[in-house]
């Protein structure tokens, strides 16, 4: 392309576009120390702070404080002013970054790459000779960051929104129905709705021995255990007992075999029981997330390169992707046998799209 087809205006944008993915980029270090040392939720309880008040209510050198402070103010997680040089979090900013229960805790999501740095050699591997990064290559800082992440959903609308949507699930809950939660991870969803709906048992199902062991512990130190149990299992091989009420969470893209998994499903479910499905809301078709509404769509697919469809063409599965969309959830639900197939929107949630399903 010859110099004078360049458009420079469109080139600066386009640069300063990369700038800002490149700041994101380095933030994610800053924000995850951020987080292990407490220094959001710190800011957000003291109110405004010098750098040096701030050192030393979070234990932390001075001067790392005040580069990190400076960087996070230049970035807007914080705000800054000049006339007292002091620091301060808005309650919009401690909302989404130093609050744990609130809705938009984005937190656990941010400190999730880590190993995403870690495998960039197996996964360019797997670029050019196939496969993928297999999950335990993930580890504890992206299982715990992401069960921070999908908690912040659980807390605020499952017992809030989405079983109440379900009149007839909620009814046999509270009367003492039986629950499943496939792909459980560590085990959040399922010690909220124990909690409450004291009628009902509830057990859970992950082939990440990992996220089952950090399970029970949840389980445990929340007091339900007697109610909430967590087993290993893949379930393409079967479900172990029937039940009412079948959930998995932002789990059917990432199985590697979907199809057998669904069939486990339908085989498990009740007469009359309901599989509740939870997916996020993208499309499956590239022009529409290219044009996706919330803008999600570039995450969306590379999170399904980072992890999601990696780890399942890993161990020689489908690779469906995080961008699944409604129809091929349709497809994968007829497939089954499931006859009745309704979606389910929640505008508190845009983040995620729903299905509820029977045969
Ligand atoms: C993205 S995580 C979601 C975890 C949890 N539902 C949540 O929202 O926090 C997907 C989970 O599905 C599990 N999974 C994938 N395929 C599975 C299978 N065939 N049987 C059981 N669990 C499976 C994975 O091990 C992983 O823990």
């Amino acid at each position: 392309m010859s110099e004078q087809a360049l458009d420079m205006d469109a080139v600066q944008h386009f640069a300063f576009k990369v700038v800002g993915d490149v700041t994101a980029q380095q933030m994610g270090p800053l924000s995850t120390v951020g987080d292990r040392l407490g220094l959001f939720t710190t800011l957000a309880a003291s109110g405004p702070l010098t750098s040096a008040d701030f050192a030393t209510r979070a234990g932390i050198n001075e001067r790392y404080g005040r580069e990190w402070l400076s960087a996070m103010a230049c970035h807007g997680y914080i705000t800054y002013d000049d006339a007292t040089k002091r620091f301060r979090m808005t309650p919009e900013q401690a909302f989404v970054l130093a609050n744990p229960e609130s809705p938009l805790y984005l937190i656990g999501a941010l400190v999730m790459a880590q190993p995403y740095w870690a495998n960039i050699d197996l996964l360019a591997a797997a670029f050019q000779q196939g496969g993928g990064v297999p999950q335990e290559r993930f580890g504890e800082h992206f299982w715990c960051g992401f069960e921070r992440f999908s908690y912040t959903f659980f807390r605020n609308s499952l017992v809030q929104e989405w079983i109440p949507a379900m009149p007839a699930v909620e009814a046999r809950l509270r009367d003492g129905g039986t629950v499943a939660d496939v792909g459980c991870g560590n085990g959040q969803a399922l010690i909220i709705l124990a909690k409450a709906f004291p009628q009902s048992t509830f057990v859970g199902y992950d082939s990440y021995p990992a996220a089952i062991a950090a399970a029970n512990k949840n389980a445990q130190a929340a007091g339900v255990s007697d109610r909430v149990r967590y087993e290993v299992c893949d379930v393409t091989q079967g479900i172990p007992g029937t039940y009412d009420l079948i959930t998995t969470y932002d789990v059917v893209h990432d199985m590697p075999h979907p199809r057998p998994a669904l069939g486990a499903i339908k085989a498990a479910l009740n007469p009359g029981g309901t599989y509740f499905v939870l997916e996020f809301n993208f499309f499956g078709d590239l022009q529409q997330n290219i044009d996706h509404p919330l803008g999600i769509g570039a995450f969306g697919y590379s999170a399904s390169t980072n992890y999601c469809m990696t780890q399942a063409l890993a161990v020689g599965g489908d690779g469906t992707g995080t961008c699944m969309g409604e129809a091929k959830m349709r497809e994968l639900a007829a497939e089954a046998g499931f006859t009745h197939f309704q979606r389910r929107d929640f505008p508190s949630n845009p983040f995620n799209i729903f299905y509820e399903l029977r045969v």
